[in-house]
């Protein structure tokens, strides 16, 4: 019997990994009948993926709740019922309380039991409130519903596939190891499945996703572990793959052989996500990062020898429990000598349970604030001549969508640069040479040199 057709609204909030689970939540519901829908208002089950990260990310989910739940009053009034479904960190964290906050709630589901949505569905059928934020034995992944070619293609030509989750490092600011549990990776047959069905249906890059991706030592099919270097070796053998990206990284887990794969791998792309969170040793060692700023310095020398034109990115937290004045110097003069395309700067949040609530002498939001305003004026200056250097050269653009204006397409260059050229829409999903002709704040602007798919 054909399921009954229904609608499924889902807003992700958070992290890539998040934005993942929030498409494969949509595939595991779609033989239940469920079509995605970007109208909240017509929507059966809205599922909000949410993320505890900092205070503010997830609070701002018990205010969306709010309106969420007036959606489902009006619908109701005509007569039409709604489901409202809340995964994700938050789900993990806070787990029954939700339901005590929010009445309107009908299901809470964790990171690692969002497979088993149909079945709390059913079981959510009436008036019963469902809550599920197992660590389950079963492997998640092995559960889930490959996507539809067609679904696919509406997703565009690059696509992420997490292939490690949880955390084992502890920082003590973070709350990632208690919402998303101890690391696990996936065995490589099914990434690699999973990346050859996305490529066979149009996929041309993927980023291999995980919270420590580079932890990452899955089974092979020969009962022994793989590193994501070897990985990355296998999935650039894919036909039609043309770019592979990873993140996000810690700095202790950049093995030499991943390094090497930098220099090795046409298709590993030049750019790398490294979050040093403080340039200050002892605001490194309180955060209980177990990296020095000199290591991490010496580690991207290491990683610029075999690829010199890599392109860093960074987060960075200011206003760390005891966060001096000449802790954050040590943090400007790091960006300084790093030199970076990018970087995500957080002012330090207190998180329930974790150490770093605990500490004393807390930054006051007023320092933290002007800290943060300083390190934006530093990282902006080094983003924009980052930007214009690439002026004048030629470059591989994946153009993944129509741009700005009609007639134009917007792609990505190997170092992350959005790039909008004047060019024709069959050209998305195809890999071109560029040449930059000017920048913008948030994109470069180009001209197609040749054509070579
Ligand atoms: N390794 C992870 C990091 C996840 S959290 C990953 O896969 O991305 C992303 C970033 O949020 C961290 O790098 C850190 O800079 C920031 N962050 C984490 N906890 C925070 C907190 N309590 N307050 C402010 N920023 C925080
Ligand atoms: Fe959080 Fe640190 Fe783990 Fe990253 S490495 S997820 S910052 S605990
Ligand atoms: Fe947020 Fe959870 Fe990701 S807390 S950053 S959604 S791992």
């Amino acid at each position: 019997m054909a399921a009954v057709r229904r609608k499924l609204f889902v807003k992700s909030y958070g992290c890539q990994m998040n934005a993942y689970d929030a498409t494969r939540m949509a595939d595991v519901l779609a033989p239940e009948g469920y079509e995605e829908t970007t109208e909240i208002t017509e929507a059966d089950l809205v599922i909000l993926n949410t993320c505890h990260i900092r205070e503010r990310a997830a609070e701002k989910i018990f205010s969306e709740l709010g309106k969420v739940r007036i959606v489902k009053e009006e619908r109701h009034a005509r007569g039409l019922t709604t489901k409202i479904a809340v995964a994700g960190c938050v789900a993990q964290a806070e787990g029954a309380e939700i339901f005590r906050r929010q009445k309107a709630v009908d299901l809470v589901v964790g990171p690692q039991s969002y497979h088993r949505l149909p079945e709390m569905l059913r079981e959510a059928e009436g008036s019963t409130s469902v809550l599920d934020t197992d660590f389950p034995l079963e492997d998640k992944f092995g559960q889930l519903q490959p996507p539809s070619r067609s679904k696919i293609a509406s997703r565009g030509v690059s696509a992420f596939v997490t292939i490690q989750e949880g955390c084992d490092k502890f920082c003590t600011f973070c709350v990632v190891p208690y919402t998303r549990g101890a690391e696990m990776s996936r065995p490589v047959a099914q990434i690699a499945g999973e990346v050859e069905h996305l490529v066979s249906a149009g996929v041309r890059e993927v980023t291999l996703l995980g919270q420590n991706v580079n932890a990452y030592h899955g089974h092979d099919s020969a009962g022994g572990n793989c590193s994501l270097a070897t990985l990355v070796v296998e999935l650039s053998r894919i036909p039609g793959l043309r770019r592979l990206r990873y993140m996000t990284s810690h700095p202790n887990d950049m093995s030499e052989d991943l390094i090497a794969a930098h220099a090795g791998e046409t298709a590993l792309m030049p750019f790398l996500h490294l979050p040093v969170q403080s340039g200050s040793d002892r605001i490194l060692g309180s955060m209980n990062r177990k990296h020095s700023a000199q290591s991490y310095l010496d580690l991207i020398a290491r990683i610029r020898l075999v690829r010199p034109d890599i392109a860093l990115s960074s987060d960075f937290i200011v206003g760390f429990p005891g966060e001096t004045e000449a802790d954050f110097q040590a943090t400007l003069d790091l960006v300084s000598t790093v030199g970076y395309a990018s970087t995500y700067f957080f002012k330090y949040s207190m998180r329930p349970g974790t150490p770093g609530a605990q500490m004393p002498d807390q930054v006051a939001e007023s320092v933290k604030s002007e800290r943060l305003a300083r390190l934006q004026v530093l990282a902006d200056g080094q983003r924009r001549a980052f930007n214009a250097s690439a002026v004048g050269r030629t470059m591989d653009v994946l153009f993944e969508k129509k741009g700005r204006h009609p007639g134009q397409i917007a792609g990505k260059t190997p170092y992350m640069q959005a790039v909008q050229v004047d060019g024709a829409d069959h050209l998305i999903g195809e890999v071109a040479a560029v040449e930059v002709i000017g920048t913008s704040s948030n994109s470069l602007f180009g001209r197609l040199v040749e054509h070579r798919s």
